[in-house]
């Protein structure tokens, strides 16, 4: 089969950076032709030692506009992919699919006043790069990113969340954002100490952000561990907050890590 023909095309890693021995981000270049919307996922692929391939769904971090890709990867002990992937360094080759995949994008949401973007460990992803695209700016009034992660160490893109009210092109709207992290499994000044669910079910993360939760004001996205996301869909639901799908625009996307 020819480059052309094949479904993916090869990047080549322009840098790897760990976060803590379980966490690495990467930084890919990127084929011109490899379209995306902002919170969408592409196919990774790894070639083993046996020459096999081994391929996962990875958010992009970067946004649509940016020349590179960039992704935020845990390393799963034993794992078939990350094993390989957690291996690779500058000038290695990655696998990546020629299409993108994925609906947890703003074109899930027909209205709403704010967004909360709800993120566990890596899902954190897709949101750096909705947050680096203009249109979520646009769209809304407010944005509160929560960010639940075990320990203070573990917290990514703090810097770059921090420095996006210093572009250019959001320094007019950049005040619209909030962020909120919560650190589970230890106290960590300035951020809370609960999981996201718990926060919910308790207020202390409406009354953390200073507004309110609701069907006719909130549009949420949920990314991450799957037991979370049920979790939060099913306190959503008690607001008669639900999935929205094509056919009956509602107030909730999600996507699923494992
Ligand atoms: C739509 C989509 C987007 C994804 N985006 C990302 C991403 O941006 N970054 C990322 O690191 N992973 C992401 N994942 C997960 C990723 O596809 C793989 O599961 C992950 O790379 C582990 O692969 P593995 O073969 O090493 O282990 P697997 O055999 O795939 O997973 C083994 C177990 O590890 C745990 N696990 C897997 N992924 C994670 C994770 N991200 N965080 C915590 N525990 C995990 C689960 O318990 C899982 O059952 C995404 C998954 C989906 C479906
Ligand atoms: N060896 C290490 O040092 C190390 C470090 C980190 C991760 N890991 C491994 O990596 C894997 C995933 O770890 P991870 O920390 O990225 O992901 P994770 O287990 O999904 O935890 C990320 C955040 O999500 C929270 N959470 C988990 N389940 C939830 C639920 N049902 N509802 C609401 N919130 C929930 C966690 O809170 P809680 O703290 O309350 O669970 C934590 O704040 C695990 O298999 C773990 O063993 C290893």
């Amino acid at each position: 089969m020819t480059a052309s023909a094949e479904k993916y095309t090869r990047q080549t890693l322009l840098d790897v950076q760990p976060l803590t021995p379980s966490l690495f981000t990467l930084r890919t270049t990127r084929d011109a032709g490899f379209r995306f919307r902002a919170g969408q996922f592409a196919r990774l692929g790894v070639t083993k030692a046996d020459g096999s391939t081994v391929w996962r769904a990875y958010s992009m971090v970067s946004s649509p506009f940016d020349e590179f890709l960039e992704f935020f990867s845990i390393v799963v002990p034993g794992g078939e992919f990350t094993s390989e992937l957690s291996r690779l360094g500058e000038g290695d080759t990655l696998l990546v699919d020629r299409q993108a995949f994925g609906y947890l994008t703003l074109d899930r949401f027909v209205d709403g006043h704010d967004l909360w973007l709800l993120a566990t460990g890596t899902g954190l992803a897709p949101f750096v790069s909705i947050l680096q695209d203009f249109e979520v700016w646009e769209k809304f009034e407010r944005i509160i990113l929560v960010y639940s992660v075990r320990e203070a160490k573990e917290l990514a893109y703090q810097q770059l969340l921090a420095e996006l009210r210093e572009r250019d092109y959001l320094a007019e709207v950049a005040h619209k954002l909030q962020v909120i992290t919560t650190v589970t499994r230890e106290q960590h000044p300035g951020s809370l100490n609960g999981r996201i669910t718990h926060l919910l079910e308790s207020g202390e993360l409406e009354r953390a952000a200073g507004i309110e939760l609701s069907a006719e004001h909130s549009r949420v996205m949920l990314c991450g561990n799957p037991q979370m996301i049920d979790d939060t869909r099913a306190l959503l639901k008690q607001r008669d907050m639900h999935l929205s799908l094509t056919r009956r625009p509602g107030q909730v996307a999600v996507e699923n890590y494992w």
